[in-house]
């Protein structure tokens, strides 16, 4: 295996200066200690065990990218790559992922690390058969359409789209006054009204939790949902999600 680091555009948005700032050394040198310890808890089994299911999905070799992939905890659960690109904000996490957890069972030809802001790196169209992405999305970067549009272009037509949001009914979100007046409100107004979609995307923190039907609403223009279920990490309640490229959407 190959593996080289490319450093492109500096850290751009807020949430990118945020995250590289957080997992700075120290952090991303605890993060890969727990790698060892974390990968024989259940979660991890789980999560380890669905990507090599997706991956396994498809004819090989395919092309992978991991947004936001820190350490590279996941990457030796692929099977079948051919070209693996990791993209992460934080140097020190990157730094971390040229030596990941099990580097001896990765399969993968070439591993590419890139350090950019996964909001507006720009890759290839149709570069990649598989894009995937934990602990991320509406968690330490809002999920939205522009997000959905920018992976959707960088898959090739059949690809899949295999990510984890944040449970707005996470026991790990605070329940606030506010957050609980507004889920008793939100059943009584009209989903597509003004004041209903505010309450909405308060309730979703701006992008920054995503329940099933969000999720849904979001990818349903460019992508069919494969599946959509509740997983409960160690640190909170999540919505599992793979979607395929529809074949019209290339
Ligand atoms: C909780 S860690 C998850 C790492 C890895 N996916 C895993 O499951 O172990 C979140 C990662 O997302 C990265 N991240 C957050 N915002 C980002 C952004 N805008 N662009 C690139 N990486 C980002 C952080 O630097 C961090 O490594």
């Amino acid at each position: 295996m190959h593996t080289q680091i490319a450093r492109t555009t500096p850290a751009s948005s807020s949430w990118a200066e945020r995250a590289s700032s957080r997992y700075d050394e120290a952090y991303a040198k605890r993060y890969r200690a727990h790698d060892e310890e974390f990968q024989a808890s259940g979660p991890c089994r789980e999560l380890a065990a669905w990507l090599q299911r997706i991956s396994a999905a498809f004819d090989p070799p395919i092309d992978v990218l991991d947004l936001g992939c820190g350490t590279g905890r996941y990457f030796w659960a692929l099977t079948g790559v051919r070209d693996l690109v990791g993209i992460d904000a934080s140097p020190s996490m990157l730094a971390e992922a040229s030596r990941p957890y099990n580097a001896g069972r990765i399969g993968a030809r070439s591993v590419t690390l890139v350090e950019g802001d996964l909001l507006s790196h720009q890759f290839e169209p149709a570069r990649f058969d598989l894009v995937y992405s934990i602990g991320v999305l509406a968690e330490h970067v809002p999920f939205d359409e522009t997000l959905v549009v920018r992976v959707s272009r960088w898959l090739k037509a059949g690809g899949r789209f295999a990510f984890t949001t944040v449970h707005p009914q996470s026991p790990s979100v605070p329940r606030t006054m506010t957050r609980r007046i507004g889920a008793w409100l939100e059943p009584f107004f009209n989903p597509r009204g003004a004041a209903g979609c505010y309450l909405r995307s308060r309730i979703l923190a701006g992008g920054l939790y995503a329940d099933e039907a969000r999720v849904g609403e979001l990818v349903a223009g460019a992508f069919d949902v494969e599946s959509l279920e509740r997983f409960q990490s160690e640190a909170h309640l999540h919505c599992l999600c793979v979607a395929r490229k529809a074949h019209e959407h290339q």
